[in-house]
């Protein structure tokens, strides 16, 4: 089983992959949502990197002043369609999302020619309380595919706190087991798993729980550095295609931190 990791931009590599005609079994993807601007990135627009390059309107938009769902439209339809073109059938797509940017990565998703097919909520359990607010301890993940679908039965709720402390190397990282219980409905002979914002390569991690080849891409470099040495120091599974062998290879195979 392979991983690479790509320095680069993600819009620009799906659409060399496009050109190269190389495919992917399913996208396992954590976009920078932008919903607080002034967040651990400084600003929402340095989220949103080489955007005039695709030739969007988001340099128009201020993304310090309120999070912004036309602009992030705008941005996603780009990638997504992009994204479309390097699926193979069925071809699975996840996209993480909070609440705020819902609408518009369903629309951009649906204007890319991806089934849209469902919303999963993921209980984080350790979400930040304000005087005023409910709670919001659920991101989400929308997902579809762009022709049929697997024969799996698999739930559609998630749970599982984001990492912290000393495990926490990501601003916002995702929970591998989450991760990988959204690969489980993949088919069995998927092959190759795509993570175009992979930060962490933590799609990538739970691609080595069943043996999955696996191909990030993250354009800031020290990031990327952390992602290699991430699965360069994981262990991948041979092709594991039952829950119950990828559930035991994971209890014999403790992360490396
Ligand atoms: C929300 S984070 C992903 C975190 C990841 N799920 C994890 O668990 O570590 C999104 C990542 O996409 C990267 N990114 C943003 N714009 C990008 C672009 N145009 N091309 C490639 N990577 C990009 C950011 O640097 C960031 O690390």
């Amino acid at each position: 089983m392979t991983y690479e990791i790509i320095r680069g931009d993600s819009f620009e590599t799906l659409q060399r992959f496009h050109r190269e005609g190389r495919k992917f079994d399913a996208i396992l993807t954590d976009p920078p949502y932008c919903s607080r601007p002034g967040g651990s990135y400084g600003s929402g627009a340095r989220k949103y990197v080489n955007l005039a390059r695709v030739g969007s309107r988001l340099e128009d938009c201020n993304f310090s002043e309120a999070p912004n769902q036309f602009a992030a439209y705008e941005f996603a339809r780009h990638w997504m369609q992009a994204s479309a073109l390097v699926l193979r059938a069925p071809g699975y797509f996840f996209c993480f999302t909070d609440w705020v940017m819902i609408p518009a990565f369903t629309m951009a998703m649906q204007s890319s020619g991806i089934v849209y097919r469902g919303l999963i909520p993921w209980n984080k359990n350790n979400a930040r309380c304000h005087p005023g607010y409910f709670t919001q301890v659920c991101e989400f993940v929308i997902w579809g595919t762009v022709n049929g679908v697997s024969d799996k039965f698999v739930k559609g709720y998630l749970e599982g706190s984001a990492p912290a402390n000393e495990s926490r190397i990501h601003p916002t990282q995702k929970n591998e087991t989450v991760c990988a219980e959204l690969l489980r409905i993949l088919p069995d002979d998927a092959t190759d798993v795509l993570d175009p914002f992979c930060g962490s390569a933590t799609t990538g991690a739970a691609c080595a729980r069943f043996g999955i080849n696996f191909v990030g891409v993250e354009n800031v470099p020290t990031i990327a550095d952390v992602a290699e040495n991430r699965l360069r120091n994981t262990t991948w599974a041979q092709r594991l295609t039952t829950k119950e062998e990828a559930d035991k290879w994971t209890e014999q195979t403790p992360a490396f931190w």
